[in-house]
């Protein structure tokens, strides 16, 4: 374990229970060894939706952190996940992001491979292999687990982990109101990806567990009117929900119906959120504006309202952050929109993605611009200082003690009212019971 003592776990232990974090966990070399171990080897990640690959032979390639993965529609109509790394000597096999293909061939030494994963081709099979070479052995190496919900695929390195299902637990509720409105969604384009600086903890948590850093840091985007006035104000009330496995979900809803329900979608598509939700969700969602939240470890999902010409347009946007080294993320970044909306409504809401959670969107600079000056002052000697004081630890004690649980709200799962860290406490609590082998990590120590 490098140079982590259990003296060091025991200091990241004592700072949660006081509604801290240990700023040198964003940074350590050895902690992020210990995540690829016990975090990123045994939980679901995402990898893509069932949008992306209508046809038979549809593929896309993806990584499960530093594991490549090609996930492929096969001719049985049946979607699988296999290491996207040749049998024979470990040769990244496909290199296209994504396509349409019968069968893939290793450019090292031209072995092929169908949608079964099975090795079907050997270069110069009868004149330098003989019976040494049992095909059937050599097949592609699977993921040990794919399981999807909503048209989410999600893949899991751990053939014992619990069913898909078991881990998103509460979360299923909300994955429903935002995935199943109106009937299904589907992906436009393909993923954005670029590098930024910054830990995958604290993306996730960004997203997941932190709608205070909206007031300032995406002021600009209020003043400019492309972004509605977030703060909470007389009209609109926030809530975080806590939910189990580390996952969690901020939304914020009108008080009274507004004038255009469902976040702004067309009137047309208004009966569908009647057909597909149940009453509970149905009242929840004429009256939503935002949805913003997070599958641990590594999805987080904001469903907002943004435009640039004079109106404001709802989507989905899901966000892989992949880690690429402690201190750095690849993010993928997906348009999604309800199968549904008028062609119209899905390009002017793709406008309003790219102009605000794109690569070069306006949230996207703003929130990107933070992640690097947290990461920039977290790497000195006084930041990696593992002894537990005020000065060098987070502070995650928004409400902490103060703010009680709302009984009243609809949805599964303990919902505080305004703006709290209830999140990201019952998040770290389950990243450390993961890292530790340790506590449930279920529910809110505050
Ligand atoms: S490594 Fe792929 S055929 Fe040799
Ligand atoms: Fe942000």
């Amino acid at each position: 374990m490098g140079s982590l003592k259990p003296d060091h776990l025991r200091t990241i232990r004592e700072a949660m229970d006081r509604g801290l974090l240990p700023r040198w966990v964003l940074t350590d070399p050895d902690i992020y060894a210990l995540e690829q171990e016990k975090i990123f080897a045994r939980t679901w990640q995402f990898l893509a939706h069932e949008s992306e690959l209508p046809r038979p032979g549809d593929f896309v390639t993806r990584w499960m952190v530093h594991d490549p993965v090609i996930v492929i529609r096969g001719d049985d109509g049946v979607v699988r996940a296999f290491l996207n790394s040749c049998s024979h000597r470990g040769t990244l096999l496909c290199g296209a992001d994504f396509g349409n293909q019968k069968v893939f061939s290793c450019p090292y030494h031209g072995w092929t491979f169908n949608h079964y994963g099975e090795l079907v081709g050997v270069a110069l099979a009868n004149q330098v292999w003989g019976p040494e070479l049992k095909r059937e052995e050599w097949g592609l190496r699977p993921i040990p687990r794919l399981q999807a919900y909503q048209g989410l695929i999600f893949g899991n390195l751990d053939p014992a982990a619990p069913p898909l299902t078991d881990y998103l637990g509460d979360m299923r509720w909300y994955l429903d109101l935002i995935m199943g409105r109106t009937g299904g969604m589907e992906v436009r384009g393909v993923p954005h990806r670029w590098v930024v600086e910054g830990n995958w903890k604290l993306l996730y948590e960004n997203f997941t567990g932190d709608p205070y850093h909206v007031q300032s840091t995406h002021r600009s985007t209020v003043e400019l009117g492309i972004t509605p006035n977030r703060t909470l104000g007389a009209d609109r009330k926030g809530y975080q929900v806590v939910l189990q496995n580390g996952h969690g979900v901020n939304v914020t809803l009108y008080t009274e119906i507004p004038e255009r329900p469902f976040q702004r979608m067309p009137e047309e598509t208004w009966p569908l959120f009647r057909r597909h939700l149940t009453p509970v969700q149905h009242d929840l969602m004429q009256r939503a504006s935002v949805f913003v939240g997070g599958v641990f470890p590594t999805l987080s999902f904001v469903s907002p309202l943004h435009g640039t010409e004079g109106d404001l347009y709802n989507f989905l946007n899901f966000r892989v952050w992949r880690p690429i080294d402690p201190c750095h993320v690849e993010v993928w970044s997906w348009f999604l929109i309800d199968r549904a909306a008028p062609e119209g409504y899905k390009q002017a809401a793709y406008k309003g993605y790219i102009d605000s959670f794109g690569p070069s969107g306006t949230l996207e600079q703003d929130d990107t611009e933070m992640w690097a000056r947290v990461m920039q002052a977290s790497q000195g000697w006084m930041a990696r200082d593992r002894t537990l004081q005020y000065q060098n630890v987070m502070n995650y004690l928004m409400g902490w003690g103060r703010v009680d649980p709302d009984p009243g709200f609809p949805g599964p799962g303990t919902a505080y009212p305004g703006l709290v860290d209830a999140v990201s406490r019952s998040t770290h609590r389950y990243w450390f019971g993961l890292l530790t082998d340790g506590a449930d990590g279920e529910g809110d120590l505050g």
